[in-house]
């Protein structure tokens, strides 16, 4: 399947006012536009591979330290080490062209010029990171895609069909890219191959911008909202909390593997293990720590952090402050 057609409608308003409104969003909208940069001439394409061919840390692999892992040969851990890696990419480049598609809509919805002028930018910033990932999955990994994750494609679905501007930003810049930034900064500061390490650097760059649309924009609706309103807010952010956070497990690469469904059970009852050991690998911990942290502070700072919300994130193991 080489596209996916999601219905949808949307209403365009066609703004004549041009002049400042929000200082805050124009300024975003001018560090956009310093800050652009191009995947073609900008990534060194000629970063020589590393010699033994891993590309991330062995540590990100489900597996590492079980006695499934310690059974593989050499040249299969390498193996799974790649393809588990072009697993990650393949959910994230599809992350991205979602991003992209949801901001093209953003343009059209939002009011105010220049709410309207920063999405433009974060449609070309999207754009860039799907082709930047897709050229690296290209040169490095054999141009191997994974398929996109059911998960993924309900909550993209989802953000694309709904016709609210905030309802797509609560799960887009709110949500989806708290959790995209928290990714890209593991797998930069886990990368075996210090050209992905430069493409995740690169598209970090331009992340905290798309937050802050969400964080300059989502205030005074959520504040403005009715009560029947705020709790829909509620729902749906909790909703795409648990899209992100559950189910994404690399099946797909074990199977490719050829690992026996006997050992693609063993895999996952390892590593549902880890986790309620609470033992993860360093990098896991500071992954959960960092995208725990920012998005309990982004929904405190926005008002969404409500007694409603609480349980919710408590319940899918984020840890919260004690409320105020
Ligand atoms: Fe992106
Ligand atoms: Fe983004």
């Amino acid at each position: 399947m080489t596209h996916r057609t999601i219905p949808s409608q949307v209403d365009t308003i066609f703004e004549f006012d041009y002049t400042v409104q929000a200082e805050d969003m124009r300024s975003l909208y001018e560090k956009a536009k310093r800050d652009q940069w191009n995947a073609s001439s900008d990534i060194p394409w000629d970063t020589p591979e590393p010699s033994d061919g891993r590309t991330l840390a062995d540590e990100l692999v489900d597996i590492h330290g079980s006695p499934l892992w310690d059974r593989l040969s050499e040249r299969d851990q390498v193996e799974l080490n790649r393809r588990v890696t072009a697993w990650r990419l393949s959910v994230l480049l599809y992350g991205e062209q979602g991003a992209m598609l949801a901001c093209s809509q953003l343009v059209n919805i939002v009011a105010g010029a220049d709410e309207k002028f920063f999405q433009a930018t974060q449609v070309m910033d999207e754009a860039r990171h799907n082709e930047v990932l897709e050229r690296y999955l290209q040169h490095r990994l054999g141009g191997l895609h994974y398929p996109m994750p059911e998960n993924e494609r309900l909550l993209f679905d989802a953000i694309l069909g709904d016709s609210r501007w905030y309802i797509k930003t609560i799960a887009l810049q709110l949500v989806a890219e708290t959790f995209a930034v928290a990714l890209f900064k593991m797998m930069s500061e886990c990368a075996r191959d210090p050209l992905l390490g430069h493409v995740c650097q690169r598209i970090l760059q331009d992340e905290s911008r798309h937050m802050g649309f969400g964080m300059l924009s989502l205030p005074a609706v959520i504040e403005g909202a009715t009560a029947a309103e705020r709790e829909e807010m509620e729902d749906f952010t909790c909703a795409a909390l648990e899209k992100v956070v559950t189910g994404f497990f690399p099946i797909d690469a074990y199977r490719d593997l050829g690992f026996s469904p006997a050992q693609i059970a063993e895999a996952q009852a390892y590593r549902r293990d880890v986790a309620a050991r609470n033992d993860y690998a360093v990098f896991r911990k500071y992954f959960k720590r960092d995208m725990h942290t920012s998005m309990v502070n982004n929904l405190a700072r926005i008002g969404l952090l409500t007694e409603r919300v609480r349980p919710r994130l408590a319940a899918l193991g984020i840890r919260l402050p004690a409320p105020a």
